[in-house]
Order: C-alpha cells, then structure tokens, then sequence
C-alpha cells in the first residue's frame, strides 16, 4: 500500500480514489445481486485500487471476501494454496492457515483450535499440498472451495481475480474451461474480474467461442472527470495550506490527460518542489518543473512498455507515426502490415481509435517520452 502524500505505485486508500463513485456504486449494486462483472483497463489505472475498495465494502456487509492477483502464483501449486488460504482465511483469521496448519500440527492447542475452525473441511487434503501429483484434484477442490464455505456457513461470498488473464500460464486456455466448469454451477459466489489485458479479456468474455462468454458483465473503466481530479488535488493541497490555483492544477491535468497514475505522479513530484523551496502556493512554473520531473521517474515505466510490444519495426514506426501526428495509412508500408501494429496496439491498451484513420495515445505522458527519445 503506498504511503506517500501522493499515493503512488500500488492500490489507493479509499480517500483517495478520485472520480470512481458512481463505477463503484454500480459495481457493489451488481455484484450484491449476484451479477458476476468483468473490469478491463489498461496497466496503472486503478483496477486494484477499486478491486480493495469492493473487498473492503462486501466485508463490512458480511460477506467472505476472496481477493486472488493471479499474477503472484508461478506453478499450479502456488496458485492452489493461495486460493485455500484465501479461503480459510475467513474462517480462521489466519493469513496463510495451511502454513499454520502444518507447522501448527506439533502444538495441541493450535492443532485443536484450527481443527475446531475447520471441522467439516477435509483436513487431509490440505495436508496433502506438497505431494506429486495431486495438482488437478487440489485445484478443483480450491476452486470448490469458496461454494463450499458459503454453503456450509451460509454466508454469500465475492471472489475477486485480478489479472485474471494470467491464468493463462497455467495451461494455455484450456484453464479458462476448467474454471467455468466450476464457477457456473455457484450458487453463494459472485465473481468479479479485473485484467489490464483489455483485448484478451474482452474475446474471452464476449466471444461466443470462448469459455466466459456471457459469464459476467462487461463494465467499462471511465475517464475520471477533470473536475474530478482539480477537487480532489486542491483539496489535498489544502491540508498542507498549499493554495493551489484552478489554472495550474488544469495544467497538470493538461499534462496527464487525466491518466491516474500519472497525474499522481506529477503530483507528488510538485508536492516535493513545493516542500523543498518552502513555497506555499502553486504555479504553471512549478507544475512544469513537477511535469518533466514525474516524466524522468516513469522512464523506466515506459522502457517496459516499449519492451512489451516488442522490437517489430513496423509497430514501432507506427507507434512514432503516431506519436508525431502523422496520418498512420500514409507511407509506403504495407497496409496489412500498419493493420496488424494498430490492433497489436489497440489490443495493448497503448492506443485508442478516435476517428476513421485517427488514434491517440492513452496515456499521453507516454506519448512524450516517445517524442523525447529515439528509438
Ligand atoms: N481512482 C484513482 N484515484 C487516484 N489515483 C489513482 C486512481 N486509480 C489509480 N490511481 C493511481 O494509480 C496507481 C496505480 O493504481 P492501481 O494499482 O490501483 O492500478 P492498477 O490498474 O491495478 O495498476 P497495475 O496495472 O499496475 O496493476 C495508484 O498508486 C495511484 O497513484
Ligand atoms: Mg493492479
């Protein structure tokens, strides 16, 4: 969880999720009612932020919450016990009850106190964690587990997977059958799926080939307002008696085009300017000076990115046409070509189409640090 001022690189506290009432209150409707929902939004948009949020307001209704990153796990095994653990943590309290259980085991008082929590579970198998073998008998049963609970307790549950499209490591797409093998016949379990795989989410859930076709609403991640984000900024300006102008805080946005972690960036960057020279008031200068400084620290961010699409030099030319404001059809490449770098594009959340021929960067900061470098 981040601490700074300007909570930067990880899930926000509640108070400082700007500009997501009105999806967070669609969500939490839906998803008591037992609608399933699907949340895809490219990286650093505040997908677990809101993933903590619908946690924390389900736990406070009584429910048994389940929140799974399904990019932690590496093997079969790992992803198990985390899901089991996740599991029984709403029953014992303890994080990673396995662990307990068999370390505990030696001492009679925790053997008998975690034996008592888990009385009608089949303590056996999950003794049985460590052994060859076993992998598809235990995750089906992890993945059981939460209709298990909920029956057994009869308490409705929220299973929450971020970077659900992760699973796919795990045994190509054919995992995605399995689990849908299990999650259709739920009846105390609500899903909720987050992924910053836009594309690969959206076939997944709306193709009707796929194995999540019509499992789950599709709910779009909106723009948070520009007067979203100046309420929000000025405020937190003004509990450090930093006045901080409507004009150069639309500067910031200006910058950011809104993008969260960026304008968070740039925020915290300004904030830090601001306390190093002793000044308590906000100007365009010092939001230009926070700008250029956010953009050195996010370098290694959009290194990545640039990593991630890959050395293509189509898709990189495109991506500079792009960048420059060229029109991306115009050129001597071949069409087929320009087609497949926007989709790969368009599909990596980097690009959005705004006109017939037209795209523009989603996050503009990045969009400057390709005009900054060579690449
Ligand atoms: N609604 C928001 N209000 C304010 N800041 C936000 C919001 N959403 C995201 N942020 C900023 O973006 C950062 C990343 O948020 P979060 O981890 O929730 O996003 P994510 O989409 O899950 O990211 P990743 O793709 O890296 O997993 C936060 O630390 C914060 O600086
Ligand atoms: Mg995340």
């Amino acid at each position: 969880m981040p601490t700074k001022f300007f909570p930067l690189g990880g899930p926000v506290p509640g108070e400082d999720i700007v500009g997501r009432d009105d999806l967070l209150m669609s969500l939490e409707m839906r998803l008591s009612e037992g609608q399933s929902v699907m949340l895809a939004s490219p990286r650093r948009t505040g997908k677990t932020s809101i993933a903590h949020e619908i946690i924390r307001r389900f736990k406070s209704k009584n429910y048994y919450t389940i929140f799974i990153d399904v990019f932690q796990p590496a093997t079969k095994k790992e992803l198990t016990t985390l899901l089991i653990d996740s599991c029984l943590e709403n029953r014992t309290g303890i994080k990673k009850t396995t662990d307990t259980l068999k370390k505990g085991i030696k001492s009679l008082a925790t053997s008998a106190k975690l034996t008592f929590r888990l009385k009608d579970l089949e303590l056996d198998i999950l003794l049985d964690l460590d052994r060859e073998g076993k992998e598809e008998v235990l995750l089906s049963y992890a993945l059981e587990l939460p209709e298990k609970l909920g029956r057994l307790d009869n308490k409705k549950v929220l299973v929450v997977f971020d970077e659900f499209q992760d699973f796919q490591k795990f045994n190509g797409d054919n995992i995605f059958k399995t689990l849908r093998s299990h999650f259709q016949n739920h009846q105390y379990v609500t899903y909720l799926f987050l992924g910053s795989k836009k594309g690969t989410l959206e076939n997944l859930f709306s193709h009707s080939k796929e194995a999540f076709f019509r499992f789950a609403t599709i709910v779009p991640m909106p723009e948070i307002p520009e007067e979203k984000w100046i309420e929000y900024i000025q405020k937190k300006f003004s509990t450090k008696k930093i006045a901080a102008p409507e004009t150069a805080v639309k500067e910031i946005i200006r910058f950011t085009g809104g993008h969260p972690q960026d304008t968070m960036a740039v925020c915290s960057e300004i904030y830090y300017i601001l306390l190093e020279s002793n000044i308590q008031m906000l100007s365009t200068d010092v939001v230009r000076i926070g700008f250029e400084r956010a953009k050195s620290s996010l370098i290694f961010v959009f290194d990545n990115i640039l990593d991630d699409i890959g050395k293509n030099v189509h898709t990189r030319k495109i991506l500079k046409k792009i960048a420059i404001g060229d029109m991306v059809y115009q050129g001597e490449e071949n069409p087929a070509e320009v087609k497949r770098a926007i989709d790969l594009l368009l599909t990596a959340g980097i690009i959005e189409k705004t006109a017939r021929g037209k795209y523009e960067f989603y996050e503009p900061m990045f969009k400057e640090y390709l005009l900054d470098n060579t690449f």
